[in-house]
């Protein structure tokens, strides 16, 4: 798998995402469009944006039953995405489902990925709530695992998780890893975190980044800085 940076365009809407990316006249980054900017502006902009030679990651995190997934995933793929993914605890019924929507009839699809447990989610809630007695650590590797089993190509996960993630599931099982910050910059929200660089050092396949990107001064040297970190 070609290791890159994807930025995270968390913007409101089209004229916002659109002016940011008019900024990048050169190299043309692959960018993560999540719901936010996807139920404000529809499958538009991820035609708009693909035709301006983006490569896209759609992050709706599907999680269905497996039919209506299938279906689902069929028209994101004919949005000729890149990079799209689910929950895994839809389970593999609907991993497989999934897999079938995203296939082209020329055998080519987009790269599946998992979402294993959010990060939002802590262990007593996970606990209290929806009743899973195990660890995190253990649900977040099973998890991984029955995404394998069904044929996804990988997970998103914490940059600390992508070395555990290798092994279990193997080399070429793709890690996407946010929570990525420079040395030097603002944390924010994030808790665990790490730079471009020490991502590479592990072993995550993609990371994602968003502010340290599209809030920085200048987001061409931000997003510049990212690449010569962590793709060298
Ligand atoms: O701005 P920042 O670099 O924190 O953005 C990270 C992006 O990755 C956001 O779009 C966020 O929703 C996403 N993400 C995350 N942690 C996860 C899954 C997705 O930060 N576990």
């Amino acid at each position: 798998m070609g290791k890159d940076v994807i930025i995270a365009c968390d913007f409101s809407g089209r004229d916002e995402v659109l002016a940011f990316l008019d900024k990048f006249t050169g190299r043309k980054p692959f960018v993560k469009i999540g719901m936010e900017l996807f139920y404000a502006a529809g499958p538009d902009i991820v035609r708009e944006i693909k035709a301006r030679g983006h490569k896209i990651f759609l992050d709706l995190k599907l999680h269905d039953i497996p039919n209506t997934v299938k279906k689902s995933m069929a028209v994101l793929s004919k949005l000729d995405v890149d990079m799209t993914n689910l929950h895994a605890a839809g389970a593999s019924a609907m991993m497989k489902a999934a897999i079938e929507g995203l296939t082209r009839p020329d055998g080519t699809r987009p790269i599946l990925i998992a979402v294993t447990q959010l990060t939002s989610t802590s262990e007593e809630a996970m606990r209290e709530e929806l009743l899973i007695e195990k660890s995190m650590p253990e649900t977040v590797m099973h998890y991984a695992k029955n995404a394998a089993a069904s044929g996804l190509d990988g997970v998103v996960c914490s940059p600390l998780e992508a070395k555990v993630v290798h092994d279990s599931c193997g080399k070429d099982f793709v890690t996407v890893t946010p929570g990525i910050r420079f040395a030097d910059s603002e944390v924010g929200d994030q808790v665990r975190v790490m730079t471009p660089a020490k991502a590479k050092e592990i072993g995550s396949d993609y990371i994602v980044v968003g502010r340290p990107v599209t809030a920085a001064e200048d987001p061409v040297a931000a997003y510049l800085r990212c690449v010569e970190e962590f793709v060298g």
